[in-house]
């Protein structure tokens, strides 16, 4: 088996870079161009965030593609690659997960991926199996699972068991709103077995950064605006809080938000759009909230009273 896997404090998501940057397009609406992400890219990587995670879902492939070419430059061994087999997308052929995997490294222009997720637990004793002969030929190096439950984590982690692999890391919505993976006792678990637990959606999408409000909402049209507009005076609260304590670091309320979801002991997964989101990143590692803090933007979060599970995701 390969070394065990390590990860920087946090890594960086590319979810928004599979949107064509048009406005009103896709679920982000964000403006992106070639040289801007070039630009997150190289600040991200000499900043020692250097894990990259995609997925083939992303703007069907769009975001591997655009996440290879603004790695161009950068030799292999300087940064690690996280995408996902989605088993909703499963081909035809013998080996559905073999054949995504391929297309992923082609697109990745990689004969590896340091991280492989299955990407939601559609069909667990189906899907898992097949990681396994990838896992020995060195294509996969780790393999994770999101958005799987418990009881999913450990049937997964049975199946590879018997192959002498691991389940090593899982990849959960987690943030101040969603904390169904806390409730459940899956932080615990992760913790107690040497598991990561990556964090996505700690920002909400930008619902968190304070950036957004009802006279600044989220682009008109992508899917998130329709998430989010209508619950944003309910998080003003919480996000001027967050606010509040950043000012006194001299970082943002994302920065804070960040650093929570690394106090609780889990790794972000952040949406980067932009290059100066890199330096919130430096700050929020470095950010040390106190339990009072901590317990503090929770209540505020509970007292938001808003439930922001993905459509994609069940109770955990
Ligand atoms: N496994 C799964 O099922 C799953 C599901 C969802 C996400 N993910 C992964 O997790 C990653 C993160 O989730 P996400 O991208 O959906 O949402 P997110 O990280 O909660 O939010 C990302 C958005 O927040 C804004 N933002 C980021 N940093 C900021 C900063 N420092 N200050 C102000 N605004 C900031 C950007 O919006 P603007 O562009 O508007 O500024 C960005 O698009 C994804 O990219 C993906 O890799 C996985």
């Amino acid at each position: 088996m390969s070394k065990s896997l390590t990860a920087p404090a946090v890594a960086l998501g590319t979810w928004a870079w599979g949107d064509s940057g048009e406005e009103g397009d896709g679920y982000f609406g964000s403006p992106l161009s070639e040289s801007g992400l070039r630009e997150v890219v190289e600040k991200a990587q000499s900043n020692g965030f250097t894990l990259w995670d995609t997925a083939v879902a992303y703007g069907m492939g769009r975001s591997e593609t655009v996440l290879a070419q603004a790695l161009k430059g950068f030799s292999r061994s300087e940064y690690q690659l996280s995408t996902k087999f989605t088993p909703q997308m499963a081909g035809d052929g013998d080996d559905p997960v073999a054949d995504m995997l391929e297309q992923s490294l082609d697109r990745l222009g990689t004969d590896y991926v340091d991280i492989y997720w299955i990407h939601n637990p559609a069909d667990v004793a189906r899907w898992t199996p097949s990681l396994i002969p990838m896992l020995k030929s060195g294509k996969i190096k780790h393999v994770g699972v999101s958005n799987h439950d418990m009881a999913e984590i450990a049937r997964a982690d049975e199946i590879l068991g018997a192959a002498g692999f691991r389940v090593e890391a899982v990849q959960n919505h987690y943030s101040l709103l969603y904390r169904g993976s806390e409730r459940a006792g899956i932080l615990d678990h992760c913790r107690e077995h040497g598991i990561r637990f990556f964090s996505y959606m700690v920002l909400e999408q930008g619902a968190l950064t304070g950036r957004y409000g009802p006279a600044n909402p989220m682009p008109e049209g992508s899917n998130r605006a329709g998430v989010y507009n209508g619950i944003l005076p309910q998080l003003q609260a919480l996000t001027d809080r967050m606010a509040a304590i950043g000012k006194e670091r001299d970082a943002s309320a994302a920065d804070v938000a960040t650093a929570w979801a690394i106090a609780k002991g889990t790794t972000p997964i952040i949406g980067v759009t932009k290059a100066r989101y890199i330096d919130g990143l430096v700050r929020a590692r470095d950010i040390e909230l106190t339990a009072e803090g901590i317990a503090e933007l929770e209540a505020l979060a509970d007292a938001a009273d808003i439930d922001t599970r993905g459509w994609w995701e069940h109770e955990m």
